[in-house]
């Protein structure tokens, strides 16, 4: 982690940041890193969020303002980009860390989906990051050379049974990234989404089994999972300067997890485990 003192690497920026919970949101962490590099930025979360969360906090200790926005709701999303316009008139970069499903907070399964609740699903975790994306753009708020980012999960790639229809959302906000970041690369606005590793939150304490994957990922990747201040300082880079030209990626931040292939210990308990039954 980079010291308190920071790199200002984001000097001069103002941002928008959705998702912070509570301290142990990705959002959070990536808010506290981004006041460490010298940005502004207002915070924003579902007024339901507001209430229960602690974001007041987190505004308090960042000097930032709170626009509550519940972004499955298009109007909402448009006024909170003419708040953010009054606040800091454009912005230099948005970070979605946005993500629900009541299949999986319901423990369904992939094979009894409930559609309705599939459809909440991709509209929160996945759509609201076109909307997002559109009406800042149609409030023209976004300057040239912004960079925006989505987090994601391994899961659009590969199968993990437990994330149930967050695969799918994460599939759909990745594409979203490409196809918008192709269209706003002319202005030198990059769009890319950090697929990050389990990390121990709100959202991901939520899943059925979420114990096992962490340690699964922990063990099979290189370098070890990656905590959500190591995320922070990940997304920090690619707000910055330094990055201009990354856009339409995603990117992993999994410690070399989606590389790895095997995992000599687990290799050597797995045969010693099943030593008897080869006997
Ligand atoms: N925790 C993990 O293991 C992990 C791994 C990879 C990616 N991610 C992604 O990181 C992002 C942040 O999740 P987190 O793990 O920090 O958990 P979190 O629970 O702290 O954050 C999820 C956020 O989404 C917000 N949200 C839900 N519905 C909303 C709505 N209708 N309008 C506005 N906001 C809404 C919640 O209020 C919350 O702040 C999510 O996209 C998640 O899928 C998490």
């Amino acid at each position: 982690m980079a010291d308190q003192q920071g790199y200002g690497l984001l000097k001069g920026k103002k941002g928008l940041i959705f998702g912070a919970l509570d301290e142990r949101s990705i959002a959070w962490r990536i808010a506290l890193a981004c006041q460490r590099e010298g940005a502004e930025f207002s915070l924003s979360n579902a007024p339901v969020a507001l209430r229960f969360g602690e974001l007041d906090d987190l505004a308090e200790e960042t000097g930032a303002k709170v626009i509550p926005c519940d972004v499955s709701n298009e109007e909402d999303v448009e006024e909170l980009m003419q708040k953010v316009k009054e606040e800091h008139g454009k912005i230099d970069f948005m970070l979605h860390a946005i993500g629900m499903s009541p299949n999986v907070r319901k423990n369904k399964g992939y094979e009894e989906l409930n559609y309705q609740w599939m459809q909440k699903t991709l509209d929160i975790s996945a759509v609201s990051l076109h909307k997002v994306i559109r009406y800042a753009d149609e409030a023209d708020i976004l300057n040239d050379g912004a960079s925006i980012l989505a987090l994601s999960y391994i899961g659009a790639q590969r199968i993990f049974s437990k994330y149930s229809d967050m695969n799918d959302a994460k599939a759909l906000l990745e594409s979203i990234a490409r196809n918008y970041g192709s269209r706003l690369a002319d202005r030198g606005i990059r769009v890319n989404t950090i697929s990050q590793a389990p990390t121990k939150t709100s959202a991901g304490s939520g899943i059925k089994g979420f114990d096992g994957m962490y340690t699964f990922a922990e063990k099979i990747a290189p370098l070890g999972n990656p905590s959500a201040d190591e995320c922070a300082d990940y997304c920090v880079t690619l707000f910055s300067d330094l990055t201009r030209k990354v856009t339409m990626q995603n990117l992993y931040h999994d410690g070399g997890f989606v590389t790895a292939g095997i995992d000599e210990e687990m290799i050597n308990d797995l045969a010693e485990m099943y030593a008897d039954e080869d006997e």
